[in-house]
């Protein structure tokens, strides 16, 4: 019997999920689908509902619904209980739902392959939305010396401070009153994907720091590029997060692990194409 698994989200038909899990799926022969289901913006949770009544063993979740199915579950991982949001469910045999959140597994995966091990690392997040909040703990998590916490809106990283700061040392700080270079540079924030610059002071960067951000392009993204353009050591773009996020929650599911470069070097060359095409 095929086991079904989708993806819900609005929109939804850009997302790369069904292509990655059924290549993990072939990889480790594993006999399952994976669809894309376009949620109602208001109608989610009968949505799901729906979905779990076809027999349906799990799902991911991607925006804007992440929070509301965090809302819906019968038992959360600590993670997700700390995200506040989950990005996979699990449907148990005895009608449960089981939510975990695997982003910020899928983002320190990515990081320490790209940069190295975060331990040690100063480290500065921008943005405190839903993308930030997943990924504290899992950084924290990795022993970083320190990892402060920028926005635009200050109260929102400050409320994030309360939440973990008992985790590690972690605190938020305004962005004007940065005055050194960190290890590494998060970019969480979703200015990018309307191609729009956010306001950085050029002293958080120097030829060592490296820069990650969450979201990604085809082409480099408009923060890498900002980080570029201010001799940043290296800059990555998220298209790592989201194959490791998939591999993570692929495991939950399956309790096998894919192997994720192969999906990666697919992927990019996928991308280059809609460039020159
Ligand atoms: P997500 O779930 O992707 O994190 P979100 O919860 O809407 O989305 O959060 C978006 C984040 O991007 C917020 O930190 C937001 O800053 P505010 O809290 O001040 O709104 C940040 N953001 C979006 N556009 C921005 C911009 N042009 N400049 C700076 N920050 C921006």
């Amino acid at each position: 019997m095929t086991d079904l698994y989708a993806v819900l989200g609005n929109p939804i038909a850009q997302s790369q999920s069904p292509y990655i899990h059924s290549e993990f799926a072939k990889q480790t022969q594993q006999n399952m689908s994976y669809q894309t289901i376009l949620a109602p913006v208001d109608q989610f949770e009968e949505t799901l509902r729906t979905f779990i009544k076809k027999g349906a063993k799990g799902a991911n979740i991607t925006a804007p619904f992440k929070e509301q199915a965090y809302a819906l579950c019968d038992e959360l991982s600590e993670l997700a209980q700390l995200a506040g949001a989950v990005n996979t469910l699990t449907f148990t045999e005895d009608g449960k739902i089981y939510g975990d959140n695997t982003d910020g597994v899928g983002l320190v995966n990515d990081l320490e392959t790209q940069f190295g091990p975060l331990k040690d690392k100063h480290v500065l997040l921008i943005g405190a939305g839903g993308a930030a909040r997943g990924c504290i703990l899992p950084i924290l998590q990795h022993h970083v010396a320190q990892l402060v916490i920028c926005n635009r809106t200050h109260e929102k990283a400050q409320q994030l401070q309360t939440l973990f700061c008992d985790y590690g040392n972690f605190f938020a700080k305004p962005i004007e009153e940065i005055q050194s270079p960190f290890d590494l540079v998060i970019n969480s924030t979703s200015a990018g994907l309307s191609g729009q610059l956010i306001s950085l002071p050029s002293v958080i960067i120097d030829e060592t720091t490296d820069c990650y951000d969450m979201t990604y392009s085809q082409h480099t993204t408009v923060f890498n590029q900002w980080a570029k353009d201010q001799n940043a050591h290296q800059t990555a773009d998220g298209l790592g997060m989201l194959v490791g996020q998939a591999a993570k929650s692929f495991n939950l599911w399956r309790g096998v692990t894919p192997d994720t470069d192969p999906v990666m070097e697919k992927l990019r060359q996928s991308l280059a194409q809609k460039v020159s095409s």
